[in-house]
């Protein structure tokens, strides 16, 4: 890599769609209140599922723990696409024909119902309608290709096996999806919020909440000890920070990816890309003020494990420069997602149990249409009693194999990580250049030790405060993570993303870090 390119890399990672727009500045929540529903996390899912409820004439809160749609909202490549990989011939093995079929017509409802929204409440979000492509450069997926097309083409998609697409990537096949879009996510979901705002939603931000006990209704406790009371709740946090009485955590996993948005001399020709085969590389582009940037997208890896982070952003610029003239790389942001066992997201009732509590969590990496999907689904849970998709999207549908296989691996994969943590020798100093982290012990505890730029010492306690794995350090984006079940913290110890919903043991100064790790939390 040369040295200018090196140079620009190491710029702070910045989501192009946070930097394109305003951060928001709802008010905390400060008293107790009560609502019809209460909608935990504002997200695309939150805000969407606050907008078709406001619509049924239901008063609704939403509470979010930082300022809304910053999160996997804020991070992702934002494509408006039924095209999520190879899915359909998938669930169709696996799951049957007319599973299949509510997976397909719940996603090309959700683009129609995106843009909808947005006509409806003249919103302008960049949006521009485009062809999808899966394509692959291997033999061995030609034939995944061809099942795709046509089962797709069966389930009513237009969809069309290609040989080509306008690139210098010797591809050996692809499949086209029609009448798919991109738009610009904030631009959206941040002016929807403020028309549901102005029509009585109320929105707190900096409002994290903690737990959830069930009485007659149900009431939500903040981190600031206050309380929502509803009579039914929606958990959209990404990652649910509520087990209780489900099992989660040993169902879903967190995976971060990346994405460089390049300036390059070619302009685009149009389309939005990913391949079928590993490690996933994903192109669009994306019309800003200071011209076109492409966006570069792709490498996954569990989160809190793998390599130095800092080498995924350097993968991508190798991809991207054997595409393009990359002139500049203005942006560059990772994101999390949350994976299924089955690949499937998580919709509906919480449990069989719970019939109003609601759930919207692992969408994989397909998270716009799954969440408008999402919306919709709740939305006809709750107002109607049923949903035409519901069953593809149960949060307690039995996992077929070969995906109970994932359910072994992935599980075995956090007691390693339990334990992992706590065996490990560790350096003994924390001498460290600015920018440098390291873990070390003293006095038998772990400490996460970070320098940054101006020299300052930043110690944490790494032991997760969700259910005490050790956290590792991501270099590319300065934070703590966790390997179990993907929580992150700033080296200030603050939550980035739970499921933890306590900050970690944090000080400038070793003694004081010392003191407060004999206390109790
Ligand atoms: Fe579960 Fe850290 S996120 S132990």
């Amino acid at each position: 890599m040369d040295i200018d390119r090196q140079k620009k890399i190491k710029n702070p990672p910045q989501s192009y769609w946070l930097a394109s727009t305003d951060t928001t500045d709802y008010p905390n929540l400060n008293e107790d209140i009560s609502a019809d529903i209460v909608i935990v996390g504002g997200g695309i899912v939150g805000i969407l599922c606050a907008y078709l409820l406001k619509n049924e004439g239901l008063n609704i809160v939403i509470l979010e723990a930082d300022h809304i749609v910053q999160g996997t909202t804020g991070h992702t490549t934002a494509k408006i696409t039924s095209q999520h990989g190879l899915i359909y011939d998938k669930i169709k093995s696996q799951m049957g024909i007319g599973l299949a079929r509510q997976y397909a017509e719940a996603n090309e409802t959700a683009i129609h119902e995106i843009k909808k929204i947005a006509d409806d409440n003249q919103i302008q979000c960049d949006y521009v309608p485009q062809a999808a492509f899966v394509f692959t450069e291997q033999e061995k997926y030609i034939q995944k290709i061809s099942d795709e097309v046509k089962t797709a083409s069966d389930l009513g998609i237009k969809a069309e096996y290609v040989e080509e697409i306008p690139f210098p990537i010797s591809i050996r096949a692809a499949v086209r999806f029609d009448n798919q879009a991109q738009f610009h996510p904030r631009k959206y979901l941040l002016a929807l919020a403020q028309n549901i705002y102005n029509d009585g939603v109320r929105i707190f931000e900096q409002s994290r909440a903690v737990d959830i006990e069930e009485d007659n209704n149900y009431v939500i406790t903040t981190d600031k000890g206050k309380k929502v009371t509803a009579q039914k709740v929606i958990i959209a946090t990404h990652y649910p920070f509520y087990n209780k009485p489900a099992s989660y955590y040993t169902r879903i996993y967190s995976e971060r990816s990346y994405v460089v948005a390049i300036k390059a001399r070619e302009q685009y020709p149009g389309g939005i890309y990913i391949n079928a085969e590993d490690p996933a590389r994903s192109l669009r582009n994306q019309v800003t003020d200071d011209g076109e940037i492409i966006l570069v997208g792709g490498d996954h890896h569990k989160t809190g494990q793998g390599m130095d982070t800092t080498k995924h952003y350097e993968t991508l610029m190798d991809f991207a420069n054997n595409i393009f003239t990359v002139e500049d790389i203005p942006f560059r942001w990772s994101t999390q997602d949350c994976m299924t066992l089955d690949g499937l997201p998580y919709v509906g009732q919480f449990t069989s149990d719970t019939p109003n509590l609601y759930i919207a969590t692992g969408f994989g990496k397909w998270g716009m249409t799954n969440s408008m999907a999402s919306a919709m689904i709740l939305r006809d849970l709750i107002i109607e009693g049923e949903s035409p998709w519901q069953d593809v999207y149960n949060p307690s549908r039995k996992t077929i194999l070969p995906s109970a296989k994932n359910f072994i691996v992935e599980n075995y994969n956090v007691a390693e990580q339990l334990l992992d943590g706590k065996l490990s020798q560790l350096p003994k100093d924390i001498d460290l250049d600015p920018g440098e982290a390291k873990v070390v012990k003293i006095d038998g505890e772990r400490i996460g030790a970070f320098k940054d730029d101006d020299g300052n010492l930043h110690l944490v306690d790494t032991t997760c405060t969700h259910m005490g794995c050790e956290l590792n350090w991501n270099s590319a984006e300065r934070s703590w993570d966790c390997p179990c079940h993907g929580s992150r913290f700033s080296y200030e110890g603050e939550v980035i993303s739970g499921p933890a919903v306590k900050p970690l043991k944090f000080s400038n100064d070793i003694n004081t870090l010392e003191r407060l790790l004999k206390d109790e939390y």
